[in-house]
């Protein structure tokens, strides 16, 4: 690397070392950030180094690699497409980028890239115009084109070079679900041309640059220029080479498709748009479709709203939690935990967190509770390890991690204490005293429960700074949501703490205010509520849950009723009636539901069948008809589907505005984030603040405040919600 010709450069994202054996090292490092992003930079210094190449004779190839720690490239640089304002910019860059690539796979000289850490997005699709891709083994390194979860599609030609390499099938894959692909699956697919432990990597990469070169001079061009090619072209043609079967795998892609967005996320439509024109008209018009495309998503509403939500995560991720902590303020880390309770969410608290290297003593009441607990655990890492998400050493080492008791030992040692048993006052707050009497006094006290407001819990508390709630949902290990709870006492200290655990865990964390229901249980009661109340107007059950469905949520609100428990639902609502008054009010229907003994989907008795009775027809679980005698109904009701998405839809929207009014949130983009990583609220309407910015608060203030009219105290618009509506805001600065 001595010598190189762009070192020094100011802003030099990448340098271009002397040749040495006839291979120069082309090596990526973006100076101004931690990762290497694909900026306006990255192509203006890529073309003009290009030109260098290509003019110097005495090199033959090059190996691209970063130097950034286990990093290759993590896409285009998000920032910079967001800022696109105009399709036709959009659509002229990625042609660029494009043709760019395009310059290197077309190059006399060899390009091998050798890859350690992610490559994404535009970072994998420049591997991809490689003549060779060398994968380092690293339990980091992975390709993906997950650009359809920003609703974009890879602009600079990856999945048609994936489609090349592999097939179109595979393309599709990449493409619609945008996943990782670990090292040895792209190696199988035909993706990279190897793997070699890290070490090896640039070894092996300018050894493939020789191979190349040298099967070159034989004359055997085809062989290694495109082993993959040749490796895929026996299936490919059998699928892609006769217009019928093109026909009926691209016509099966959407149907599934369709199905699965709801005509609501143009992206993945396009990605198989572009993947159709490639598979019948070749490269070149596959190309042309995708830049004008990508032209029109990168302007797109949906986008839009996806780069905001990954924007915000980003920035979640780096926020403390707290606005009153000096910055660089050390906390003691969090070493060992105490979990009270190993049930559900105790057991699934226990694993994440020894997943996080923290060791975790389990307490529960007695032996049977300590076997169930520990025998949940293993289910939890046997499956991760039957997943090949771990391995069998880490999968051990984790288990090794969590140990169970009933009594308090290892609780003196603890530097924190989540509790996780039944849902009962007098019983948490006896947690919490005992708890006191023998945890060191650094030992934060979080609540996991889910509905009684923490500063009851902490009212005898001797170290109230110390308690505070950790929300997690259920199941655990897979919901990426933590709702951390602050008292008026507790200290930010401890907030920031709390929060850099969950991370840990895993967990997108957002911290809120004490209160009934805190933030998402106290959006998701009114919302639940309404649907109730249209069951209650002779509306049929699943078409209620369809409209929600077809509005975007992941499953009706009436399912999730089911599924919540209609017991923990009704008692969640009386709590919420005396918090909050008649905005609160069931409709009588629940309550006749809960006199009957139905508790939802655990006793087997809910709105919905289950058991044989309820065995799904077409995908969807059968409604219990004999509901609507019970609640004295004939489900009869023509109601618009828009009409039944505004009455539960701005019920939470509207119950939001509350919360963010009465200084439960600390902005909206914490309610947006809660809303969507909590209860499935569509991602692409952006959650209940970045709907109500897109739609207008005038407009939200006007429908609610219509219902207000319609329907009483249950609509009490919110008084933020009036302001903002009235000064003409939004909800976002
Ligand atoms: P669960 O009934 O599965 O687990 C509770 C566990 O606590 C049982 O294993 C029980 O043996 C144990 N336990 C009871 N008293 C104890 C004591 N004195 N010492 C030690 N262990 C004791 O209940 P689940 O679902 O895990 O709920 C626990 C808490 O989490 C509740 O406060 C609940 O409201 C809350 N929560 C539940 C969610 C869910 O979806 N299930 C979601 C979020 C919070």
């Amino acid at each position: 690397m001595s010598g190189a010709h762009d070192r020094g450069l100011a802003g030099a994202v990448m340098q271009l070392g002397e040749p040495e054996d006839g291979i120069a090292m082309l090596v990526l490092d973006d100076p101004e950030a931690s990762v290497n992003t694909l900026t306006q930079a990255f192509g203006e210094q890529l073309a003009a180094l290009l030109d260098t190449i290509e003019s110097n004779d005495s090199i033959l190839g090059v190996v691209v690699s970063s130097a950034k720690k286990q990093s290759f490239i993590v896409g285009a640089n998000i920032q910079m497409v967001a800022a696109i304002k105009f399709a036709q910019e959009a659509e002229r860059g990625a042609a660029d980028l494009a043709q760019l690539f395009g310059r290197i796979k077309a190059s006399k000289k060899i390009f091998v890239a050798a890859i350690d850490g992610p490559a994404l997005g535009g970072g994998f699709e420049f591997a991809l115009a490689c003549h060779a891709i060398i994968l380092s083994d690293s339990p980091k390194t992975m390709v993906a084109l997950p650009e359809v979860q920003l609703g974009l599609l890879p602009g600079a030609n990856g999945l048609l070079r994936v489609a090349e390499r592999a097939d179109v099938r595979v393309a599709l894959d990449l493409g619609l679900t945008g996943k990782n692909v670990r090292p040895k699956k792209a190696k199988t697919l035909g993706l990279v041309d190897d793997v070699v432990p890290a070490a090896h990597l640039t070894k092996v990469a300018k050894a493939k640059v020789h191979a190349i070169l040298e099967a070159k001079k034989k004359g055997n061009k085809k062989k290694h220029l495109d082993v993959q090619t040749l490796q895929a072209d026996v299936t490919r043609s059998a699928i892609e080479g006769n217009p019928l079967g093109r026909r009926v795998l691209f016509s099966k892609a959407r149907e599934a498709l369709r199905k699965k967005t709801r005509g609501h996320y143009p992206a993945p439509e396009r990605i198989v748009d572009v993947l159709e024109r490639y598979a019948s008209k070749g490269f070149a018009a596959g190309a042309a479709l995708e830049a004008k495309l990508f032209g029109e998503l990168v302007v797109s509403e949906v986008s839009a709203r996806l780069v905001e939500i990954f924007e915000a995560t980003t920035a979640l991720k780096k926020d403390t939690g707290t606005d009153r902590l000096a910055p660089g303020t050390e906390l003691p880390a969090t070493t060992r935990m105490t979990v009270l309770g190993g049930g559900l969410m105790g057991g699934g608290i226990a694993f994440v967190t020894a997943r996080a290297g923290i060791h975790v003593r389990i307490r529960e009441r007695d032996e049977a509770g300590r076997g169930r607990a520990l025998r949940y655990v293993g289910e939890l890492v046997g499956e991760r390890v039957k997943k090949k998400q771990s391995t069998a050493i880490d999968g051990q080492a984790d288990l090794a991690r969590v140990t169970a008791t009933t009594d308090w030992s290892g609780l003196k040692h603890a530097d924190i204490v989540v509790e996780a048993v039944f849902e009962d006052l007098e019983l948490k707050q006896e947690m919490l005293r005992q708890v006191e009497a023998i945890a060191p006094a650094h030992a934060l006290f979080a609540s996991n429960t889910s509905s009684i407001p923490i500063t009851q819990i902490a009212a005898n508390a001797q170290r109230p700074e110390n308690v505070l709630g950790m929300h997690y949902f259920s199941p655990v290990h897979k919901m990426p949501l933590l709702e951390i709870i602050r008292t008026a006492k507790t200290s930010d200290e401890s907030v920031a703490r709390a929060v850099a655990l969950g991370k840990k865990q895993g967990k997108t964390v957002i911290v809120v205010g004490d209160g009934v229901g805190f933030y998402t249980s106290r959006i998701l009661a009114p919302y639940l509520n309404e649907a109730a109340y249209l069951l209650s107007e002779g509306v049929a059950i699943d078409v209620i849950d369809d409209a929600m469905v077809a509005w975007g949520f992941p499953v009706g609100p009436l399912q999730l009723l089911d599924e919540v428990g209609i017991d923990v639902g009704s008692h969640v609502g009386v709590v919420m009636r005396q918090a909050f008054g008649d905005r609160m009010i069931a409709p009588a229907a629940t309550s006749k539901l809960l006199d009957d003994g139905r508790k939802g989907r655990k006793n087997g008795r809910g709105l919905y069948l289950y058991g044989d009775a309820g065995a799904k027809k077409k995908g969807k679980r059968q409604v219990d008809t004999s509901v609507y005698k019970l609640v004295g109904i004939e489900p009869t009701a023509q109601m618009a589907a828009e009409d039944i998405q505004m009455r539960c839809g701005l019920q939470m929207v509207n119950e939001a505005f509350h919360c963010f009014g009465e200084g439960i949130l600390r902005g909206p983009r914490d309610g947006d984030i809660g809303a969507i990583f909590g209860l499935g609220f569509p991602p692409f309407r952006g959650g209940p603040f970045r709907y109500v910015d897109t739609i207008g608060a005038a407009e939200a203030y006007r429908r609610i405040q219509g219902f207000h009219d319609r329907f009483g105290a249950r609509w009490e618009p919110a008084p933020l919600l009036r302001e903002l509506a009235r000064d003409g805001k939004r909800s976002y600065n």
